[in-house]
């Protein structure tokens, strides 16, 4: 059956990175791949439009796809606009709707791009790890939530940070299949020793390695794995979070390989339905100047690829091609070092294509 993709390229630099990853499935496609794409808005673009980030039809779109490629959305554009009807909430609520809570972010560092790193080059040499990330639940959907006036006249605002055992449990058997998948090291990050919340977390994850004695698990309080992080990232093989912790060590991570735009992700429901995307953002300060990097766009479709359509070989050709570019010395701004040759977003996905011809 042919499969159906949902292409969302959102706002700032998401339409030209973008259209660089469907120029790659058009030859895919040309190739025999078994696959179809429609485009619809999300987030500000379909606020200007449709009055919502995400409508209900987009939304229903989303649902029958059997996968999702999104660029970014976002922009100081909307930035005025009350919480609820801002661009991140497109984004908030596919993730939620569909259920797509097992978030994956490998942080893998390019040889040729070791120098681009704020790291001594030692210390991230081969860096390849993979961030877990629960993406559905915690403070960042717990209820209750809001502002509220206090009877002194005082506002307060509060979040709830809340998993159930079940929330726990699925994300821990993906990382732990992901782990197995890997060098079988997983370490587990919360604040258990001041927030119930991550107890309980801690306790779930040590009764769920009772089924992998294979994988060794250890625990981490958060403050520290930032800390160790940047202080020798490679000790990691695999790590799984909450919600936010998850955001924030994800970018830290990002960072550590010098380049936050060569990093795909994908965010996957309990049948491997996935939504993919890069990991940056929307970058309004250079959209429209064909000058991002569309490599963690690409890579989004190779992820998509090998995840949700089972065609890892095609997955792992997309992947060389990435790193044929990378050798030939191609680079686009964010990225540039001297004695490389600058390539727009456009030259850049061309060249891609040229390297998997
Ligand atoms: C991310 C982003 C989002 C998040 C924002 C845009 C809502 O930072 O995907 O990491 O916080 O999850
Ligand atoms: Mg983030």
């Amino acid at each position: 059956m042919t499969k159906k993709i949902l292409v969302l390229p959102g706002d700032g630099i998401g339409p030209e990175i973008v259209s660089q990853a469907t120029k790659l499935l058009d030859l895919l496609i040309e190739q025999g791949l078994d696959v179809t794409y429609d485009n619809a808005l999300v987030g500000g673009c379909s606020f200007d439009e449709h009055g919502v980030p995400l409508t209900d039809e987009v939304l229903q779109q989303a649902r029958e796809a059997d996968a999702i490629l999104l660029g970014a959305v976002g922009g100081p554009k909307w930035e005025g606009y009350d919480i609820s009807v801002r661009p991140e909430k497109a984004l908030l609520k596919l993730r939620s709707e569909l259920a797509l809570f097992g978030n994956l972010r490998p942080a893998l560092l390019y040889p040729q791009l070791a120098s681009a790193s704020s790291l001594k080059p030692e210390l991230v040499e081969n860096l390849d790890l993979m961030i877990i990330r629960e993406l559905t639940g915690g403070i960042y959907f717990g209820q209750p939530r809001g502002i509220r006036t206090l009877e002194n006249g005082e506002k307060e605002g509060f979040n709830t940070y809340v998993y159930s055992e079940s929330e726990v449990e699925r994300i821990a058997h993906v990382a732990f299949r992901t782990a197995m998948l890997r060098n079988k090291r997983l370490c587990s990050v919360d604040k258990a020793n001041v927030l119930e919340v991550t107890e309980l977390w801690r306790q779930v994850m040590d009764r769920v390695a009772k089924e992998y004695p294979e994988v060794e698990l250890t625990h981490m309080y958060v403050d520290n794995a930032a800390m160790q992080l940047v202080r020798a990232p490679k000790q990691f093989d695999v790590m799984v979070t909450g919600n936010m912790f998850g955001d924030i060590l994800s970018d830290c991570a990002a960072m550590l390989t010098g380049s936050i735009g060569m990093l795909p992700s994908a965010s996957l429901d309990i049948n491997g339905k996935g939504m993919y995307e890069p990991i940056h953002g929307s970058a309004p300060d250079i959209a429209g100047q064909n000058k991002a990097n569309p490599l963690a766009t690409i890579l989004s479709v190779s992820m998509m690829l090998r995840h949700s359509f089972g065609e890892a070989q095609i997955a792992d050709k997309i992947d060389a091609a990435v790193s044929t570019v990378l050798d030939q010395g191609y680079r686009t701004a964010d990225i540039y070092t001297d004695g490389m040759t600058l390539l727009s977003t456009s030259e850049m996905g061309d060249a891609v294509l040229a390297a998997l011809k």
